[in-house]
């Protein structure tokens, strides 16, 4: 598995194989064949094989995959069994909804400081977790292990934060903000997460669909 380059496809559906497997856990249930884990998610049963088989994970002939095993492996393939850091940079609406979101500590994702320029905000904390000012933020950094920084700052406030960032020895970036960070792969990991795409492209599929049902409606006057 080490040095094998795994296509960003795959990981992209790490996360719901996850997620599926903990609520087989929770159900009780033991052991799942790959048919039964393909109708559930599905996914086709070969796309499973192919994808677990990536991470060196191997379903047993007749007897399918230990779900308690297989959720644990998955688990550590996604990093989710030991305790990342983060810290939010801007505490507004969106920042705050982040701070205030319990599942992800259930994850192993502790949110452990907002940090925002507003001095309204000084002293303020969201669910025990303190909003600092952003000139607290080199000290912040020198004194915690910061695995992840989330940047929900205002637009033309992104690039230089996300710069001091990675100048405050931060190498992951949850950024929310609509920009293109320009970093190198080698220096930082960003993930951007954009809502409004996911709307764009559920709208793009809604017209698709409005589209074949007036065209099949045609074909049939
Ligand atoms: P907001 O205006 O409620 O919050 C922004 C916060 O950032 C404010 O509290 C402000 O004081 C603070 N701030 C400004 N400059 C800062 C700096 N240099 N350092 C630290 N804090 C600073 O805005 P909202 O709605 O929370 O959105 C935040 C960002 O997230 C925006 O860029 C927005 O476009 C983006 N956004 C992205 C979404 C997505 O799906 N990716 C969804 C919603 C918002």
């Amino acid at each position: 598995m080490e040095g094998k380059e795994i296509s960003q496809a795959v990981i992209r559906r790490m996360p719901r194989y996850y997620r599926h497997l903990g609520e087989l856990l929770e159900e009780g249930v033991e052991r799942i064949s790959s048919n039964d884990l393909s109708r559930r998610m599905n996914v086709t049963a070969s796309q499973i094989r192919q994808d677990l088989n990536n991470f060196g994970v191997f379903g047993h002939q007749g007897y399918g995959y230990n779900v308690n095993y297989l959720y644990e492996e998955i688990g550590k393939i996604l990093g989710v069994n030991e305790r990342h850091n983060i810290i939010v940079i801007g505490a507004g609406n969106l920042g705050l909804a982040l701070a205030n979101y319990v599942k992800f500590e259930k994850l192993g994702f502790v949110i452990i400081g907002l940090f925002d320029i507003n001095p309204a905000l000084k002293g303020m904390s969201v669910r025990g977790i303190p909003v600092y000012m952003l000139d607290e933020l080199e000290a912040f950094c020198k004194k915690n292990r910061i695995d992840i920084a989330a940047l929900t700052v205002p637009k033309q406030k992104a690039e230089a934060m996300a710069h001091r960032l990675v100048s405050n020895g931060i190498h992951a970036i949850w950024n929310f903000v609509h920009v293109d960070l320009e970093f190198s792969e080698e220096e930082v990991v960003v993930e951007n997460v954009h809502l409004s795409d996911s709307l764009m492209q559920l709208s793009y599929n809604m017209i698709q669909k409005r589209q074949d049902a007036i065209r099949a409606e045609k074909k049939t006057e």
